[in-house]
C-alpha cells in the first residue's frame, strides 16, 4: 500500500471548564500562537463536549466558553488566520467519536492516568463520557487529518492513544486513511507547577487559588501570588542542571524562561547567584508586563459576547467544511449507507 502524505495541519483544544491558568497559557496557547504564525493551517477549539464529562453548570459553561475564546484572541490568535470554534457546533466530532468508541478498547481507557486522577477513588460513579474521553479527543484531532498537536506534557498519553486509534482503524479496515499525528510538546514550560507545591501541576481545579495564576488576575494579585510562592533558601544556580532537586525553584525559573522566550539556561546565565528576594520581583515585573495586557483585552472582549459568538459561529462553519468530507469518507470505509 502506498503511504498517503497528509498536508500539515495543526489542531488543539482546551476545556472551558473553569478559568484559564498560566499553565494553559505557557503550555498551550502561547505555542498555538507560534504555530499560527508559522503559516500552517491551524484550528483551535473550545472542547465543550469534553467539559461536560464532569458536571458543568450551564450558565458557567456558556460564560467559560466565551471567556476561553476571549483568552485565545487576547493572547494573539487571530480569527482571520486560525479557525477558532467550539466543538459542539461541529457535530462531526461527536459522530467520529462514536466510531472511535467502537475501535478503542476498554483496556486502553483504563490505563489513562487523567481518568484515574479525575475519577479518583470513586471510579464507578464517574460518567461514561469521562471514561471514553480519549476516544472523542482522538476524533477531535483526526476529523481534520491533523498532523501536529501542540499541548502540555500532561496530554502526551492521550496523544499516544490517538495514534493507537488511527493505527487500529487503518489496520482493521485495510486503509491508510488517518495520519499518525505528532504531539508538539515544546518550550520551557510544558509542565507549569503549582506555586504552593512544586511537585503538583498548576491546575484550574486546585482548591487553592494561591497555587495558580489565572489569566484574569490583576497586577496586584499576580504580584501577591508570586511573592508568596513557595521557594527554598538557596541562591539560584548558574545552570539548569543545578535545579534538579529543587522543584519550586525550577518552576519559577521555567516560568521566567517561557514568559521571556528564553531557555532556563539563558535565564540562569543572567540571574545565577541571586537570592529569591531579588529574583521574585524580576519575575513579578515580567509576569505583569506580559499578562496584564492579555487580561485587559479579555475583559474588553467579554464586554461584547455577541461578537464572540459570531466569531465562533464563523469558525465552526469553516471547521465543518474540512470535517464533513472526512466524516463521509470514514462512514463509507466503515460500510454505512449514506444516500
Ligand atoms: P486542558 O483543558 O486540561 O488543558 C489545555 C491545555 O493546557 C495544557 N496545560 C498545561 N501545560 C503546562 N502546564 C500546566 N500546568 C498545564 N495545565 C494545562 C494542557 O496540556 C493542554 O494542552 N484533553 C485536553 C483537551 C483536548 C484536546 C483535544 C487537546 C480535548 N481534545 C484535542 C488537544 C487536542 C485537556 O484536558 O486539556
Amino acid at each position: 500500500m502506498t503511504e498517503v502524505v497528509h498536508t500539515p495541519r495543526v489542531f488543539s483544544g482546551i476545556q472551558p471548564s473553569g478559568g484559564l491558568t498560566l499553565g494553559n497559557y505557557l503550555g498551550a496557547i502561547k505555542r498555538f500562537v507560534d504555530m499560527q504564525e508559522s503559516g500552517i493551517e491551524t484550528l483551535y477549539c473550545m472542547v465543550d463536549l469534553h467539559a461536560i464529562t464532569v458536571w458543568q453548570d450551564p450558565a458557567d459553561l456558556r460564560h467559560n466558553t466565551r471567556e476561553l475564546a476571549a483568552g485565545y484572541i487576547a493572547a494573539g490568535l487571530d480569527p482571520a488566520k486560525s479557525i477558532l470554534f467550539n466543538q459542539s457546533q461541529v457535530s462531526a466530532h461527536a459522530e467520529l467519536g462514536w466510531l472511535f468508541s467502537c475501535v478503542a478498547r476498554m483496556g486502553w481507557m483504563k490505563r489513562m492516568t487523567q481518568f484515574k486522577d479525575k475519577a479518583g477513588k470513586n471510579a464507578e460513579n464517574a460518567s461514561l463520557g469521562l471514561f471514553g474521553y480519549p476516544a472523542l479527543m482522538a476524533a477531535d484531532i483526526l476529523i481534520y487529518h491533523s498532523t501536529h498537536v501542540p499541548v502540555g506534557e500532561d496530554q502526551k498519553q492521550h496523544l499516544e492513544l490517538t495514534r493507537d486509534v488511527a493505527a487500529k482503524f487503518n489496520h482493521d479496515f485495510g486503509v491508510d486513511f488517518f495520519p499518525m499525528t505528532e504531539p508538539v510538546i515544546e518550550g520551557a514550560a510544558t509542565r507549569v507547577m503549582s506555586l504552593r507545591d512544586g511537585t503538583k501541576k498548576m491546575s484550574k481545579s486546585d482548591p487553592s487559588d494561591a497555587a495558580r495564576i489565572n489569566m484574569t488576575d490583576d497586577a496586584d494579585t499576580i504580584a501577591k501570588k508570586i511573592r508568596k510562592a513557595k521557594t527554598d533558601p538557596d541562591a539560584l544556580p548558574s545552570e539548569a542542571k543545578g535545579l534538579e532537586d529543587r522543584p519550586e525553584a525550577r518552576n519559577l525559573v521555567n516560568i521566567f524562561a517561557a514568559l521571556s522566550d528564553q531557555s532556563a539556561d539563558a535565564v540562569l546565565a543572567d540571574v545565577g547567584g541571586k537570592q529569591f528576594s531579588e529574583f521574585k520581583p524580576m519575575l513579578v515585573d515580567l509576569a505583569v508586563e506580559k499578562l496584564s495586557p492579555i487580561s485587559a483585552e479579555m475583559a474588553r472582549l467579554m464586554g461584547d459576547p455577541a461578537e464572540i459568538d459570531r466569531i465562533l459561529g464563523q469558525g465552526s462553519a469553516r471547521a465543518r467544511k474540512i470535517a464533513n468530507p472526512i466524516l463521509e469518507k470514514t462512514y463509507d470505509i466503515v460500510g454505512m449507507i449514506r444516500s
